[in-house]
């Protein structure tokens, strides 16, 4: 799968209007991950309002990037009527990473600013988009059209690889 590949985090975008359509594919892509006893606990919060990308790209200092981007995705998790809570973070991890690989196969660029398990930063990005009681903001994905030539890393290290036979 070439998107693996090609991923690499894209913090500078043209200043270009992404396609609904596009967008609805990334959300696709979020929506078919695998989760603890298929208990999907994900909702989507998808900001194009200006205002409150702003307000995103202050809730962190690491987050400033999302200040130009054309939208960001929020995946929260709901928080009650879950089986499977303990695994929250890997199933909605699993669903951040499908939005990264369908981003790189939109020709698009995204990159994964992390939210939980910071109390401070949960708390922030709830109050900026006033999300019901029910819902805990996980990571903010600001995506776009990448500004810059995209250079990724080839990573591979045999000495990571420990094989038992
Ligand atoms: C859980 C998590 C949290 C991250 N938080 C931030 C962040 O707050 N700000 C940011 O610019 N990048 C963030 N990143 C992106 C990493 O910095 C990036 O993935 C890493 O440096 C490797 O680079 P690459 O994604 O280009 O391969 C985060 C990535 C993960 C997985």
């Amino acid at each position: 799968m070439n998107s693996i590949f090609n991923r690499t985090s894209v913090r500078n975008y043209l200043d270009k209007v992404v396609e609904d359509e596009k967008i609805e594919k990334i959300l696709r892509a979020a929506m078919a991950a695998p989760s603890t006893g298929n208990q999907q606990p994900w909702e989507f919060i998808v900001v194009k309002n200006k205002a409150t990308l702003e307000e995103l790209a202050l809730s962190s200092p690491y987050s400033k990037c999302a200040k130009d981007a054309p939208f960001a995705i929020i995946p929260c998790h709901r928080k009650n009527g879950l089986k499977y809570e303990m695994y929250l973070d890997m199933d909605m991890s699993a669903a951040c990473e499908n939005i990264l690989l369908e981003a790189v196969e939109l020709g698009l660029g995204a990159v994964w600013i992390g939210v939980a398990p910071l109390q401070d930063r949960v708390e922030e990005v709830a109050r900026i988009l006033n999300v019901s009681e029910n819902l805990v903001p996980f990571a903010i994905i600001p995506c776009g059209y990448p500004a810059n030539e995209v250079n990724h890393q080839d990573r591979f290290d045999k000495s990571r690889i420990h094989y038992i036979e």
